[in-house]
């Protein structure tokens, strides 16, 4: 079969590419090795995390806020069975609406390892059967995989990484999290919130590292009130899997006494890196660069007609970012000239309060030397977040020093996810601080913190503060 593009790769990055070069009139395959559509973040990333952050946050909140609402109901109890079945439910809906598109779209799924012949022809390696098919257009969308401890593997049974924490057959007694980064935080929440003790041993000494750092302060203030416990600035020397129980053995990076920790589970959450196996980059000459499918400016590798896009090459590893990257590749396919503003990708990490940020930190200005001003404001002064006990949280402003251009937004709150969005589009129309705190925001919302941050960041005169 001869094709205008083959996608190798069904995540966000491949799916949206295929879907955009279909639209676009060309003749597309996607090729996917697992059974299921939709890569890492349909199946044990983004959408089956965020089922159980939901779930989780259901319970939290029936057993403890549910009373002072006035909401009177006997202790409720976990049933993790469901709570996981559930998440499959959502996880199913989810990858058979892949599915449907892919046919909607009149593009042909091919099951099966694919791997490159040479520049122009894929083989699809199923159950030990090859078959192959040409392309006069490739796109690499392979994605990522966990990083495991260098001395420690995962064993899968007490070493685990994110896609066995979501297939949990028990809540954990005592779950040690390594690394207090995004998976860390969201997967070690949703276990302390249904009972679990968690405790993060975290590298660097702020949780979240690559926030602004005063939202790694602030979340391991909300999240210490679900009982969390944390090493920072711990460097992890031991991990042991005893059979029932695993041993974590860690020591200040500065100096001082080293820890024992004993779990029943240890999640290792120390960052993700590309993924390559068995994709036959050698047969058309791409050598990688740290793992990763080095690329120009359009997304190109050095074969002219391959591309690679998402969590394979460099960038964030977030699946909005690699569906505009799908998006940006299949429009230069049809001629057209796409473009990606990287600094404006926002990121989110969905923990209760939920972080989420775009633009310069403020440690990046400072590095960049620019002159900038700052202002923030806390949820416990909105009204909004009076009334939905959602106190926890700021909103903090970057803007130029001189022009008052918003460089960075950073969010922790109740809604920062959604709320995020509105920071993406004023930076995108390089909106200043005072352009947004003149524009009316609705009463009562948590949108309204953003528009006093503007307002202290503009003119340090907040109305509400
Ligand atoms: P992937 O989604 O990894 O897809 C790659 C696909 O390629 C896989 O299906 C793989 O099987 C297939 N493949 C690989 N090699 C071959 C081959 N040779 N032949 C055929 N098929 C092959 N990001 C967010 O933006 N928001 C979130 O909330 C979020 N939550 C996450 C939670 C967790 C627990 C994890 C682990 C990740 C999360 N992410 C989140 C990150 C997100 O999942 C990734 O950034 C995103 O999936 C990357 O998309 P991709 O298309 O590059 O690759
Ligand atoms: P991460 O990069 O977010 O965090 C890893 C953390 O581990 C860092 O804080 C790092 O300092 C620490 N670390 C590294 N080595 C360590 C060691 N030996 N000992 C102790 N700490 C160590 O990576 P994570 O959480 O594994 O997630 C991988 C990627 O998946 C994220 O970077 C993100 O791109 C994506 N993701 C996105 C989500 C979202 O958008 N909400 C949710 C989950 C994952």
């Amino acid at each position: 079969m001869q094709y205008n593009v083959v996608v190798i790769g069904s995540g966000p990055g491949g799916y949206v590419a295929a879907i955009r070069c279909a639209q676009l009139g060309m003749k597309v395959a996607i090729i996917e090795k697992y059974n299921t559509l939709g890569g890492t973040c349909l199946n044990v990333g983004c959408i089956p995390s965020k089922a159980l952050l939901d779930s989780s946050e259901h319970f939290h909140n029936a057993a403890h806020t549910f009373k002072e609402h006035g909401i009177d109901i006997d202790s409720p109890k976990v049933n993790i069975d469901q709570m996981i079945k559930r998440k499959g439910d959502v996880v199913k809906a989810n990858v058979d609406g892949i599915a449907f598109l892919m046919k909607k779209n009149k593009i042909d799924v091919h099951t099966g390892v694919g791997s490159f012949v040479d520049k122009n022809t894929i083989k699809i390696t199923k159950d030990g059967k090859d078959t192959t098919i040409t392309t006069e257009k490739v796109i690499i969308a392979t994605g990522s995989k966990p990083t495991p401890l260098p001395f420690a593997p995962f064993d899968k049974k007490r070493i685990i990484s994110s896609t066995e924490a979501l297939e949990l057959k028990e809540v954990p007694k005592h779950m040690i999290v390594i690394g207090g980064g995004v998976i860390g935080m969201e997967l070690g929440s949703v276990y302390a919130r249904i009972g679990a003790k968690v405790t993060v041993v975290e590298f660097l000494d702020s949780l979240i590292p690559t926030n602004d750092c005063t939202i790694g302060k602030e979340l391991q203030k909300a999240t210490k009130k679900l009982g969390m416990d944390f090493y920072l600035g711990h460097k992890v020397t031991a991990v042991e899997n005893k059979g029932k129980e695993v041993v974590v053995k860690a020591e200040p990076k500065n100096g001082g006494a080293a820890v024992e920790l004993k779990g029943d589970y240890c999640l290792v959450s120390i960052g993700r890196r590309p993924y390559t196996d068995g994709l036959g980059l050698d047969k058309v000459g791409i050598e990688l660069d740290k793992g990763k499918i080095p690329v120009d400016n359009h997304l190109k590798t050095k074969v002219d007609n391959i591309y690679a896009i998402g969590d394979v090459v460099r960038g964030a590893m977030l699946a909005h970012k690699a569906e505009e990257e799908g998006v940006m590749v299949a429009e230069q396919l049809s001629g057209q000239k796409p473009h990606i503003n990287y600094n404006l990708i926002p990121g989110v990490v969905y923990t209760w309060p939920e972080v989420a940020s775009v633009g310069s930190t403020e440690e990046q200005l400072k590095e960049q030397g620019r002159a900038y001003k700052t202002g923030s404001f806390p949820y416990k002064a909105l009204g909004r977040a009076r009334a939905s006990m959602d106190l926890d949280g700021l909103v903090k402003i970057l803007a130029d020093k001189t022009t008052d251009e918003i460089l960075g937004v950073h969010i922790i709150g109740a809604r920062a996810a959604d709320m995020i969005a509105a920071g993406v589009v004023a930076m995108e129309y390089r909106a200043s601080a005072e352009d947004v705190s003149r524009m009316s925001h609705a009463h009562p919302t948590y949108m309204e913190a953003v528009k006093e941050a503007c307002l202290a960041a503009t003119a340090n005169r907040p109305i509400h503060m």
